[in-house]
């Protein structure tokens, strides 16, 4: 089982870039509170969502296709690379999302951006972000556009919960990690 401290250690190796080190921060919040809800282990969940976008910077054109022969060299297990790879499901690959972990990776995935956004527009970040503020800007069309919709509602309906419930557990998560995604309340 992977663990975070490791997920550190290997991510290190293949992502440099700080906007894909937030995210990739960002999503591993979100996968550990989606943990508890499920009454998993938040630290495994963490680390798979830390590690989830490993082959992106190196193969941005062929994503997901190279986590496993990124992965496997550290000893990852076949579901840890199984559950990275599903996140591409219908966008870049056709590895079905099965288990809670692997729905709650696809469903994260485009959701913690738009609370990303959401957050930095705001005076005082994430720590008093609503599910209600997120929701409105999920409407939003315009306003972070990047962030698939459609992807996220798919997720819901795979985990057969409520997005504003999701959003709440994503934010949550998030809250976790405010220094360093530097979502804390701007000063002055
Ligand atoms: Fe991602």
């Amino acid at each position: 089982m992977i663990t975070m401290q490791k997920a550190k250690e290997i991510l290190a190796q293949h992502i440099t870039q700080e906007h894909l080190l937030s995210h990739s921060l960002a999503v591993s919040g979100a996968m550990a509170a989606m943990a508890e809800h499920f009454g998993e282990s938040p630290e495994y969940w963490g680390a798979i969502g830390y590690l989830h976008d490993i082959d992106f910077e190196q193969y941005p054109q062929e994503h997901c296709q190279h986590v496993r022969e990124l992965l496997e060299p550290y000893g990852a297990t076949d579901e840890e690379i199984r559950a990275i790879e599903s996140h591409g499901y219908g966008l870049v690959c056709q590895v079905q999302p099965e288990s809670n972990l692997e729905k709650s990776l696809f469903t994260v995935d485009e959701l913690t951006g738009i609370i990303m956004a959401t957050s930095l527009m705001r005076p005082t970040g994430i720590t008093d972000l609503t599910p209600k503020s997120v929701n409105k800007k999920f409407k939003d069309k315009a306003f972070a556009a990047k962030c698939d919709r459609q992807v996220i509602r798919q997720g819901c309906e795979m985990l057969g919960m409520e997005l504003s419930e999701v959003i709440a557990l994503c934010i949550k998560g998030m809250q976790a990690y405010t220094q360093e995604l530097h979502l804390g309340a701007k000063e002055g």
